[in-house]
């Protein structure tokens, strides 16, 4: 309503939006066409916040179809609770922008250090965050070091838990250490009753888990239906806008991968922070797909141990694999954030026994990979097509950086043909369609990594050889996916395929026989 007061008059295009639920229409209606809400409808820039976005993206609409009437209700009702927040005389009024206090300060670092790399150098006051992953990850473990960090320092911490009885949160807590006074436990799942029990304690911070348990009168439904989750993420909204405090909210990935709760979330709240790994290995990482305080490149890295989440001081190896070469195991060169890392990819080919192969992708874009492999078939010669393919990233973590590629593609080849990389030996570079091996960014951290880690030989893409000398490891420049085959992997292994019988010992330092 306010925007659309003081919006510049011509700004083009404007469109209508629904106070309550965000949906966008092309003309003004009496009720809402999304959530059937009355009189919510105003007209506004059609570039308009977050909600709206997310509502023009699909997801909202389908989120608030039939069910966003409640909400609208929520919203421009007088309201329970959680209006205390707002009504408490919390309302911002508008300030001369040069008298805004730079926030910088206001940052509450966790101590935490992967934690605080990932959200921006600490916890923002106000703000509310996702914290989402498979079940059984360590998303409570996560929080319950975070709330133990964050009452350390003397900030009183309320701790909502909607899954697990106050004994089971005070046996893991006592597992990370010893629990300080400040954190405070709250075995409630309606939202209301958390926000009166927050109105009397007053916390400097609170963590629900999760939000799939939280339920609240405005919302109709069971606990985890679609309603049930954006009312009860928009009543804690406020309670984090209102306070001035920070909010987590923890939230299941399902089954399926398609995170029906948190993605409902997504557009709401200030950060999503990922939890990932695989569940039967140690290694987790934390990434952030949104971060209103920060970038959403950086990675934090962690192990599961007896005693909650530790830090990992060397990324790199927890993602390396052994040091012997075997076929189809590449170590590649990525840059995730600031941050250059050392991760083993690995790859399996075998005949297949489908009329069509099988594509099994774990930790890249499967589209990625089908390029990848339609490069190494057609511009280098080597049949992938009729095998089946099984990709894999070590340590469950998920690359989408394009510096990988020339890895996979060796690991494919590798695999394929049995061929054993280079000993000691890591690469990077982009391949396009043309097989051609392109520029990435900051080679040169990368091959500073693979020295750190005693890595000797650097596959590189040719026109930033250059900018990797200097750092013991030998630079062997790669113009494209053929010449990175010939260089980086040695002789067949044996004759399986009609060539001569080779000895299995007989990986090169240098460029081996042509891979065509
Ligand atoms: P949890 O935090 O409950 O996962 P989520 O909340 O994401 O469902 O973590 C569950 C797993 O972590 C469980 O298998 C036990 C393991 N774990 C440890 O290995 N060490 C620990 O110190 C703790 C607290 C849990
Ligand atoms: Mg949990």
């Amino acid at each position: 309503m306010k925007s659309s007061r003081i919006a510049p008059r011509k700004a083009p295009p404007r469109g209508f939006f629904c106070t309550a639920c965000g949906g966008e229409s092309p003309r003004w209606f009496g009720q809402c066409p999304v959530c059937s809400s009355w009189n919510t409808l105003v007209e506004a820039p059609a570039a308009l916040g977050p909600a709206a976005r997310g509502s023009r993206g699909g997801r909202g609409m389908r989120a608030g179809g039939g069910e966003g009437a409640g909400e609208g209700a929520a919203r421009s009702g007088s309201g329970g609770a959680r209006r205390r927040w707002v009504d408490s005389g919390l309302i911002p009024s508008p300030v001369p922008l040069r008298d805004v206090e730079l926030s910088a300060s206001a940052r509450w670092p966790t101590g935490i250090r992967e934690l605080d790399r990932v959200l921006g150098g600490g916890v923002v006051p106000g703000s509310l965050l996702l914290v989402g992953g498979d079940p059984g990850i360590g998303k409570s473990t996560l929080m319950l070091q975070l709330s133990r960090a964050l009452a350390r320092e003397g900030r009183k911490v309320l701790y909502v838990a909607g899954e697990e009885s106050a004994p089971q949160v005070r046996l893991r807590a006592e597992r990370l250490g010893a629990i300080p006074d400040a954190l405070f436990l709250l075995c409630e799942t309606e939202v209301e009753s958390v926000l009166e029990q927050a109105t009397q304690l007053r916390p400097d911070a609170v963590v629900v888990d999760s939000i799939q348990t939280a339920m609240t009168a405005e919302g109709t439904g069971a606990p985890g239906s679609v309603t049930q989750v954006r009312e009860s993420a928009l009543a804690y909204l406020d309670l984090a806008k209102g306070a001035g405090i920070p909010v987590f909210l923890v939230g299941h990935v399902t089954k399926d991968g398609a995170v029906a709760g948190p993605r409902v979330l997504e557009h709401m709240v200030d950060a999503v922070l990922y939890l990932e790994g695989e569940r039967y290995h140690d290694v987790r990482v934390l990434r952030a797909a949104k971060n209103r305080f920060g970038s959403t490149d950086e990675l934090g890295v962690f192990a599961m141990a007896e005693d909650g989440l530790r830090e990992v001081d060397d990324a790199s190896r927890a993602f390396l694999g052994e040091s012997v070469p075997r076929p189809g195991a590449i170590t590649v060169g990525v840059v995730e954030g600031a941050r250059p890392l050392l991760v083993e990819v690995q790859a399996l080919v075998t005949s297949s026994s489908f009329a069509q192969p099988q594509r099994v992708t774990n930790g890249f874009d499967s589209k990625r990979i089908a390029l990848l492999l339609a490069v190494l078939e057609k511009r280098v010669g080597v049949r992938v097509s009729h095998g089946d393919v099984f990709t894999n990233v070590a340590g469950g973590l998920t690359l989408d950086e394009p510096g990988a590629d020339l890895g996979v593609l060796l690991a494919v080849a590798s695999s394929r043909e049995d061929r054993l990389p280079t000993p000691g030996m890591i690469a990077f570079g982009e391949v396009g369609l043309a097989g051609e091996v392109r520029r990435v960014r900051q080679p040169a951290s990368r091959v500073r990594e693979a020295a750190r880690l005693g890595f000797t030989v650097a596959l590189v893409p040719q026109a930033q050889a250059a900018e990797c000398e200097g750092f013991g490891v030998t630079i062997v420049p790669v113009s494209d996916a053929r010449a990175a085959l010939a260089a980086g992997l040695g002789p067949r292994r044996v004759a399986a395929r009609g060539g001569a019988a080779v000895g299995a010992e007989g990986a090169t330092e240098g460029p081996g026989e042509d891979g065509a």
